[in-house]
């Protein structure tokens, strides 16, 4: 019997569902001619810094350069050290180097893919020129903010979330990603829940000085015009993009919570064929899959990404069919960033966890417009494979 096939993501899916509410505010930005700056812009960094409970927002053009933008403001530089984790998308740890500063690895804790407050503080040990901190709320699940600003505060350092995965996520304590940090950065890139058509990014913070100095750093180090007493970037997020993300961002909860739906009936599925989540391990489990351990309310996890864990030669395995099956997936990360070849003159770092996750993760459709038949179909296909292949001792 031959399927339709399941993409990781689709986005054509969510756009068709809200057609009619995008192209009027595009064709206001087409009509207007005002592409830069303006009131799509306005309205949008207004509305993200509400939802998020943050003082303010600042639009720019990627989550990178948000991540790098922060690091600017901060006055980190040339020498100067950055914690932060080697299991993240590359962006993390490029800002800092792009800054002439010095990632230092910290590992994850395996049940939520997260680096730890006690991890932070153990590599702040090791440094001499620590300039900040930057943990990742990775795939949608906030890192445990109270112990980390708590080290930040020991430590004397700012605390930069890189909350590009986890718009509208919130930490144990329900505040949202991004409220807490000394700033927050999101991405719009399009496969992020709230997506753009394009590139786009935000910082989010509650320091009306450090919003003035990043709306500066945004514009070349502008003010006023044509008088530049620092060198910053050109990055600011375009009218067009603001116009489509103000007409997205009134869906946003609604759509992390399908993604949270589809998340529940897939943890149901792999359990009952014997599956375990994170908090076990693969060799104690009747089926050798980990779900993602679900974080308990108020905290949210808003599932940017539904990360199963396998054994490693059985996720190869288990890829290799997918392709053939049809069935989107992808491996965040497969190449930890303490072995990527442009940081090989980095110390060398143990960063066991982010290793074994690196082998053994595979990310599996759970956008929110899945259907109840193809998620079934998706967690079946993985479960029979997994039986008859782990059985058999792949
Ligand atoms: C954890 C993380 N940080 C930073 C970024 C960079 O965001 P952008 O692609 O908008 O530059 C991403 C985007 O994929 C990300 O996942």
């Amino acid at each position: 019997m031959t399927h339709d096939p399941i993409p990781l993501l689709d986005l054509k899916a969510q756009y068709a569902s809200i057609r009619d509410e995008i192209e009027p505010l595009m064709r206001d930005v087409a009509d207007t001619q005002w592409f830069i700056g303006g009131p799509h812009l306005d309205a949008f960094e207004t509305s993200l810094a509400e939802y998020c409970g943050a003082k303010h927002a600042v639009g720019c053009a990627s989550g990178s350069d948000a991540l790098l933008l922060s690091l600017m403001a901060m006055g980190v530089g040339a020498g100067d050290e950055v914690i932060c984790p080697s299991y993240t998308f590359f962006a993390t740890a490029g800002s800092i180097w792009r800054l002439g500063a010095r990632p230092v690895w910290v590992d994850i804790d395996p049940v939520t893919y997260n680096c730890t407050p006690e991890s932070v503080r153990a590599a702040a040990v090791t440094c001499t020129s620590l300039k900040a901190i930057m943990p990742v709320h990775l795939f949608g699940q906030t890192v445990d903010m109270c112990g980390m600003i708590a080290v930040a505060e020991d430590l004397g350092v700012p605390l930069i979330e890189d909350a590009a995965q986890a718009i509208g996520s919130r930490d144990t304590s329900g505040a949202a990603a991004g409220s807490r940090g000394t700033t927050g950065c999101f991405s719009f890139f399009p496969s992020k829940n709230l997506g753009g058509f394009g590139d786009g990014g935000m910082i989010t913070t509650n320091d009306r000085d450090i919003a003035d100095h990043l709306r500066r750093l945004r514009n070349h180090g502008m003010d006023p015009k044509y008088y530049h007493c620092e060198v910053g970037l050109n990055s600011r997020l375009d009218a067009m993009q603001a116009a489509v993300l103000n007409a997205k961002l009134p869906h946003l909860d609604a759509w992390s919570d399908a993604r949270v739906t589809n998340a529940s009936h897939y943890d149901q599925m792999f359990h009952e064929a014997g599956g375990g989540d994170t908090t076990a391990s693969l060799d104690e489990c009747r089926l050798p899959i980990l779900t993602p351990a679900r974080p308990k309310a108020p905290s949210r996890h808003i599932y940017n990404q539904y990360v199963l864990r396998l054994p490693a030669a059985l996720r190869d395995d288990l890829r290799a069919h997918l392709v053939d099956q049809k069935i989107g997936h992808d491996v965040y990360y497969p190449v930890p960033l303490h072995v990527q070849e442009c940081f090989r003159d980095l110390p060398a770092s143990e960063l066991p966890w982010t290793e074994q996750a690196a082998a053994e993760s595979i990310a599996i459709p759970i956008y929110s417009e899945l259907t109840e038949s193809q998620r079934t179909r998706v967690a079946e296909t993985i479960i029979t494979f997994v039986r008859t292949h782990a059985a058999v001792g792949v």
